[in-house]
């Protein structure tokens, strides 16, 4: 079988655009090839430009990998891998976007066909094809099997392959929708625990957290859900939810009542090791905050996630120039995603 010259990316549906834009703009040997919804190819020039280890340099994509080709039927899919069998795989059966919010899904339904699908493989696969567990591990070879959304009707399946390193997520799609508890005061608790699971980060319990634009609270609540203390930063009202939280690690939450640029050094702990940015505030101006709140944290900054609001094409247009930026706060490491709960948003998750 000839190398395969084609790249896949899975991303939200209303990205599709933007996303071609800023692979044509950074990686012009990369043409775009065909696209489902939540699902764009690209061809490389050359085959040898390409491989399990491909990136793919956008802020939209939450997997990628090589394409194999696609498949209809689990005999197909595995006749597409077999020469990738030689060690068992990382199996990642996954479903595409669709572009309807996904709290506004049939929860019933979402999932139920990479169920399905997933279970076909494995049953026609030979018994140590595949790992039974689905978060890869690095050094791991992943088979990825994307299929259309379990609402949508039946399509052939998109085979790939990734090497798993720290730059994917580690699980199915890079990471799914988690859902939230009933308790928690609002969807940006998904985001937040969506943006930890794809970038695979756990903060400790006793760390300390300074959220911006922290009402009414989902956010928060995640950290303090995981042990973290928060300083919510906000002039709207917080939920009990925070308010009233004690932590089996005495971890707790403190409101500062008021806009980020009133708040005095002095209310803030001398170190923190996160910073969650949510303002509903164009990015530009957002980054005049976070700017001083990275410096604020006196150096002990262990990771931020940084929810940038992408609403129109100026936006889009913006986003060289707010990644320039984002890189002089001086985190090692940055990656951009757009998560299963984001709207028109994208997040940075920085770590030092
Ligand atoms: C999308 S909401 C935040 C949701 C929140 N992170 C949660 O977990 O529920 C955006 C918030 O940004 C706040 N905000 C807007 N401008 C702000 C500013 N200059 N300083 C602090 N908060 C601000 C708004 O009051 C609003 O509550």
């Amino acid at each position: 079988m000839p190398p395969s010259a084609f790249v896949w990316v899975t991303h939200q549906v209303a990205a599709t655009r933007w996303l071609k834009a800023e692979v044509a703009a950074r990686a012009p040997h990369l043409k775009f090839a065909f696209a489902r919804p939540g699902l764009t190819t690209f061809k490389a020039d050359r085959a040898d430009q390409v491989g399990p280890r491909v990136e793919v340099p956008t802020s939209f994509a939450r997997a990628w990998g090589l394409s194999l080709g696609r498949a209809d039927a689990a005999d197909a899919a595995l006749a597409l891998a077999a020469p990738h069998l030689r060690r068992p795989l990382r199996l990642h059966v996954f479903e595409r976007d669709v572009d309807v919010p996904v709290d506004e899904q049939d929860a019933a339904v979402r999932g139920t066909r990479a169920a399905a699908v997933e279970a076909t493989l494995r049953a026609a696969a030979p018994a140590d094809a595949f790992h039974a567990e689905p978060r890869a591990v690095a050094g791991d070879l992943v088979l990825d099997v994307v299929v259309p959304h379990a609402g949508e009707p039946d399509e052939p399946w998109l085979i790939g392959l990734h090497a798993h390193d720290d730059h994917h997520g580690p699980w199915p799609g890079g990471v799914g929708h988690v859902p939230p508890p009933p308790e928690a005061p609002s969807r940006a608790w998904c985001k937040i625990e969506e943006a930890l699971r794809w970038a695979d980060l756990e903060p400790a319990p006793g760390d300390v957290a300074v959220e911006l634009g922290a009402s009414p609270g989902g956010a928060s609540y995640a950290m303090l859900c995981r042990g973290v203390t928060v300083y919510g930063i906000d002039p709207g009202e917080m939920a009990p939810a925070c308010l009233d939280f004690t932590g089996p690690h005495g971890n707790r939450f403190v409101h500062l009542h008021m806009p980020a640029a009133e708040v005095p050094k002095a209310a803030l702990p001398r170190q923190y090791q996160w910073l969650l940015n949510d303002v509903n505030l164009a990015p530009m101006v957002a980054l005049r905050y976070i700017e001083r709140f990275v410096a604020l944290a006196h150096g002990g900054l262990r990771g931020a996630i940084l929810t940038l609001k992408l609403n129109d094409d100026g936006v889009f247009a913006a986003l060289p120039r707010l990644r320039e930026r984002i890189a002089k706060l001086g985190a090692p490491r940055i990656r951009y995603t757009q998560l299963p709960s984001h709207r028109s948003e994208v997040v940075a998750i920085l770590q030092w």
